[in-house]
């Protein structure tokens, strides 16, 4: 096939009949690659006369050029050919509504918790926890609390059936029976924070049976009242992010504590509207007073040497007063719709990063 008008048809017609880059390719070679049809044609020019030479060569040139030119265009439409075949294929269709992102969120109390967490861990609190079911001597005899005690009631507490010894387990009433597990294992320093379950017989708008509370302990050597008020005036600003918060140490009564006292934080209810900060009206918040010698004697520890302070408040509460939240019931009814307008994104950043500390 030396004759450059026959090899131009029988190329173009190669040409057009290729169906993938792939394909052209192979045509590409077969007739213009090192052994090509097109470069043994011109290899040839050498052995012919001079006269013929150049005629030879000017057609050969021009072979060539068509070939790779017709080529060249091939590869343009393989190659617009195989984009719209994939945009048919990919197509997308932009006037779909979009998909909702699936984002969860935060239970309030579970970021109360959180935020209790962050500012008592800035003071140098570590994270302590207890079991749900306790033994009597932890949730109340270590406490200093007597027999006949109404916390130790039937109506009050949840106990476990009869064991054959004759004791009773109980779901724990409070987060002080850690207060005890801690101080039996670990000598002072000790300053523990305590979230955690607990469980009374009760239940309204503002009870039920299974709620939080968290715990505060702290023993030393030298603490004393002033660093109980100082630690729970501080904590009070914070969580509620208020920097002149009015808080208000009001003397109360508490078996493993003495002295003891509540704390009140202020608020007004101006139209009716309940508002934390200052204000004509005191909210109790916290339970809290000096750890009482006989707790310490029981925990093995010598009053003589050592002292400190502890608190308790319920988190149910203290989530419900920071985000108005009216029923305590609706926490624990797993409603989307509540959690929604409750809840919290996992980042929003917890107060502490803009309160008072
Ligand atoms: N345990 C007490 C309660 O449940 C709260 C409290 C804890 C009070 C620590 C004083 C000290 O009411």
């Amino acid at each position: 096939m030396d004759d450059p008008q026959q090899l131009q048809e029988a190329g173009l017609g190669e040409i057009a009949a290729a169906t993938s880059p792939d394909a052209l390719e192979v045509v590409r070679i077969k007739y213009l690659g090192r052994q090509g049809l097109v470069t043994g044609l011109m290899r040839g020019l050498g052995a012919l006369a001079p006269e013929q030479r150049r005629d030879a060569g000017a057609r050969f040139n021009a072979l060539k050029d068509t070939i790779s030119d017709a080529i060249e265009a091939r590869a343009v439409e393989l190659n617009r050919a195989a984009l719209s075949n994939r945009l048919a294929a990919e197509r997308a269709d932009a006037t779909l509504p979009a998909m909702p992102a699936a984002q969860g969120r935060i239970h309030p109390i579970s970021q109360t918790i959180d935020e209790i967490i962050a500012i008592f861990g800035e003071m140098g609190f570590v994270v302590a926890e207890g079991p749900h079911i306790e033994d009597d001597f932890y949730n109340f005899t270590a406490l200093n609390i007597p027999p006949e005690h109404p916390a130790r009631q039937e109506h009050d507490t949840f106990y476990l059936p009869e064991r054959a010894d004759g004791s009773r387990l109980v779901l724990r009433t409070h987060t002080s029976p850690v207060q005890v597990r801690t101080m039996l294992k670990q000598q002072p320093p000790i300053r523990i924070i305590v979230p955690g379950r607990t469980f009374r017989a009760d239940h309204d708008a503002t009870h039920s049976p299974m709620f939080h509370q968290v715990e505060g302990l702290v023993i030393d050597r030298t603490t004393h009242m002033g660093h109980l008020k100082g630690c729970l005036i501080e904590f009070c600003r914070a969580f509620f992010d208020v920097d002149d918060l009015p808080v208000r140490f009001r003397p109360s009564y508490f078996p493993f504590t003495e002295p003891s006292a509540e704390v009140d934080i202020g608020c007004s209810r101006a139209g009716g509207e309940l508002k934390i900060g200052a204000g004509e009206g005191w909210l109790e918040i916290l339970g809290s007073g000096m750890v009482h010698p006989q707790v310490l004697r029981n925990c093995g520890i010598d009053p003589d040497e050592y002292q400190g302070f502890a608190f308790g408040m319920g988190i149910e509460r203290v989530a419900m007063l920071k985000y108005g939240i009216p029923d305590l019931r609706t926490m624990y009814d797993s409603d989307l719709r509540w959690l929604r307008h409750y809840g919290f994104l996992p980042l929003d950043v917890p107060s502490m990063v803009r309160g008072a500390l």
